[in-house]
């Protein structure tokens, strides 16, 4: 069983101004006076702060993420950004895929798995995410969600090391309202068993499966506790430093 190392990932979503890099820089002092946290630590701004927020977090142990990127390479496409720009402003990596972005862009599998094949491309690392609704979780089909998005929108050139897999259920975003940690246990032995079986043990048992979706200092302990749960990928709570350091502690 390779030995995965835990990532608490920030999504900021479309929050933050350059005032914003207080927060960032309360979030390395923090990192640097608690205890060693055993996890990466991740913070994904909007696009007009990454490069800001790449140079104030060179040599910290804080690494810096996009939250989309195109999966086409650089030319005449008004507003969007290349994952190999993402790279040459400092990101090592970027979330594709999200349920907003598949929500309010009409994102498909398809679409998301370009994505992730352009960001191997650039060297960054895909942060793809997956999830169900809640009709279609009342209606019983979670695992199969799922997994047909996992299968979808990873590559068949994943490996440990380029991806990292996030489960957010879109009802658990933004609401309060998390899953038992039984239902995320099911939920993540399912994804690892389909990575296994198309990938092989090494890559199959090497991508990190994060858990996103109203996780807070509160029930970090125990989200992070679950079987298969690699880390956070955490949204409201990694605005303000001293909450998203208390989700860190679930690796201190
Ligand atoms: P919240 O932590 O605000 O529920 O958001 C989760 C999320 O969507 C992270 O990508």
């Amino acid at each position: 069983m390779p030995d995965r190392r835990p990532l608490v990932a920030g999504n900021w979503k479309m929050n933050g101004l350059r005032a914003s890099n207080a927060e960032l820089e309360a979030l390395i002092a923090a990192l640097k006076a608690g205890a060693p946290a055993a996890c990466d630590v991740m913070i994904a701004p909007p696009f007009t702060l990454v490069m800001g927020f790449a140079a104030a977090a060179d040599g910290s142990p804080v690494e810096i993420a996009g939250q989309d990127c195109s999966a086409l390479a650089p030319g005449a496409h008004t507003g969007d950004v290349a994952a190999t720009m993402l790279a040459d402003a400092g990101a090592s990596a970027v979330i594709v895929g999200h349920s907003e972005r598949r929500e309010d862009h009409r994102e498909t599998d398809e679409g998301v798995n370009a994505k992730a094949l352009a960001a191997y491309d650039a060297g960054l690392v895909a942060i793809i995410c997956v999830g169900e609704t809640e009709p279609e979780r009342d209606r019983g089909e979670t695992l199969e969600i799922v997994t047909g998005q996992l299968a979808g929108s990873v590559p068949d050139t994943a490996t440990a090391a380029n991806t990292v897999v996030a489960y957010e259920p879109v009802w658990a975003i933004g609401t309060g309202r998390t899953p038992t940690a039984d239902d995320v246990a099911k939920v993540h032995a399912a994804m690892r068993a389909a990575l296994v079986a198309r990938f092989g043990d090494e890559a199959g048992n090497g991508i990190r499966l994060l858990y996103g979706g109203s996780v807070k200092p509160a029930n970090a302990g125990e989200l992070m506790g679950v079987a298969d749960v690699d880390g956070a990928l955490v949204g409201g709570a990694s605005l303000k430093a001293a909450d998203f350091d208390g989700i860190i502690d679930a690796y201190r």
